[in-house]
């Protein structure tokens, strides 16, 4: 069993659908919290929401090379860190020919280069018995049309935390991966590129979020679609 009661979270797209839920939920575990994502003011607003338990906002945009280690570094400088939550993302839809270059580059930098350095620093940060969850997709099982630079990035991230989850074993780090299915966050409403196709009515975020934060309780490494 981990232990969130006192423990200091990071979690990153915390203004977001699932990473404000996933910030309630850990709050309501006892968890002490630094939030980032890249607007301030939102920032601001959830920290206010949450109370005593938020040690620090980190303003970042996480496409930013540095930017990972940086806000484990200001993360780390507020408290020792005990776990990480990674709940940035965004989603672009659209034939793949259609794609252009730059909305490729930022599902890529964001969805999957930002993870894959978010654990290389982390490795660093995190004491014995910590823990990084990411917030894959149900699209890393079941590659859909129209997704599938999407698809793409989350099966890549999947495939890296089931590589790296054994590394960082030796070092009693775990890595889960979680790959909820479509939620109502409005992620889908708000894509870098294209728009959704009909989709059927989504999880509910604090279902969701639930069904994480308990996860990470039970030490699991893995929540496949099917476990939400
Ligand atoms: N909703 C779903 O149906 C669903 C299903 C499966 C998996 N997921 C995954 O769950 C994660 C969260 O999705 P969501 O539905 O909660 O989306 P969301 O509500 O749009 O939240 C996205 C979060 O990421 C932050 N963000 C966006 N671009 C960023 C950047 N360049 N640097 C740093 N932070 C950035 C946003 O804040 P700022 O804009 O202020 O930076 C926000 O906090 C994503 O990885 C998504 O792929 C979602």
């Amino acid at each position: 069993m981990t232990t969130l009661d006192g423990a200091h979270v990071l979690v990153l797209g915390a203004t977001g659908g699932l990473g404000s839920a996933i910030a309630h939920r850990l709050t309501g575990e006892g968890a002490r919290l630094t939030l980032s994502a890249r607007d301030p003011a939102r920032l601001a607003t959830l920290a206010d929401s949450l109370g005593d338990s938020v040690l620090t906002t980190v303003p970042a945009d996480l496409t930013r090379p540095d930017a990972p280690t940086a806000v484990l570094a200001r993360a780390s400088a507020a408290a020792p860190l005990d776990g990480i939550v990674n709940a940035a993302g965004v989603v672009a839809f659209g034939d793949a020919a259609d794609l252009d270059d730059d909305t490729f580059d930022e599902l890529l930098l964001l969805d999957l280069v930002a993870p894959v350095r978010l654990v290389r620093a982390a490795a660093e940060h995190l004491a014995e018995g910590g823990f990084v969850a990411q917030v894959s997709a149900v699209v890393a099982e079941r590659p859909m049309p129209g997704m599938a630079a999407y698809s793409a990035v989350k099966a890549g991230l999947t495939a890296f935390d089931a590589a790296v989850a054994t590394e960082l074993r030796r070092r009693r780090i775990r890595v889960l991966d979680a790959r909820p299915p479509h939620t109502e966050t409005g992620l889908a409403d708000r894509p870098i590129a294209g728009s959704a196709p009909r989709l059927p009515q989504g999880l509910d975020p604090a279902v969701v979020a639930a069904r994480i934060v308990q996860a990470i309780l039970d030490d699991e490494r893995d929540l496949p679609s099917t476990a939400f």
